[in-house]
């Protein structure tokens, strides 16, 4: 049974942590940051988590806290960037709410991620700053990768030439639709 939940899905960078609060105060429903609500809980920054437990033990906590999370109703989720690349949180996501991927191109995010200090040490370790080659490498290899995961969500807005605002209105437009105006739909 599908709550009054809508999960935000994209790459790093793709605007899931910015417009999901937005989007929640738009649509009178609560917000919350999966990877906010880890580091609250864990009084660390996700980077020291991969960097101290490495990757498994991020995604097992991840797992855990959006399984909690997936038993709210009426609220906006923004997942981490491979929240939905596992099966099982993909099967969590599906079966209790709705799934909009915020797609972003690789030279956008490339954009957005290059001066970015806390992105994840699994993009770029190290002081050597990439080149920009290097990382749109990276950043095509991680979405190739990610891409089956990302395209079974319920809805896709493209963010790359989309100011906020506009994105917020046609994410609150498919709220109304899917939630208000066919009340039965579940
Ligand atoms: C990750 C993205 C991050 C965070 C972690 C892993 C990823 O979230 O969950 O660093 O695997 O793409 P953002 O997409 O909010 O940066």
């Amino acid at each position: 049974m599908k709550n009054n939940l809508i999960y935000l899905t994209g790459f790093m960078a793709s605007g899931k942590s910015t417009i999901g609060p937005i989007l929640a105060n738009t649509v009178g429903w609560n917000f919350y940051d999966l990877d906010k609500v880890i580091e609250d809980e864990t009084n660390k920054s996700v980077r020291s988590i991969f960097e101290e437990f490495g990757e498994n033990y991020f995604r097992d906590i991840e797992t855990k806290t959006l399984t909690r999370l997936s038993e709210l109703q009426n609220h906006i989720i923004s997942l981490g960037g491979g929240t939905v690349a596992n099966n099982n949180n993909l099967e969590i996501i599906k079966s209790s709410g709705y799934l909009i991927y915020l797609e972003s191109s690789p030279e956008e995010t490339y954009k957005r991620l290059r001066f970015k200090r806390d992105r994840p040490a699994f993009l770029f370790d190290g002081d050597e700053e990439p080149t920009k080659s290097e990382f749109l490498e990276k950043i095509n290899s991680l979405l190739d990768k990610r891409a089956k995961f990302y395209n079974q969500a319920d809805f896709k807005i493209n963010t790359d030439n989309c100011m906020v605002g506009k994105t917020v209105d046609k994410l609150a437009a498919i709220i109304q639709k899917e939630f208000y105006d066919k009340p039965d739909k579940r």
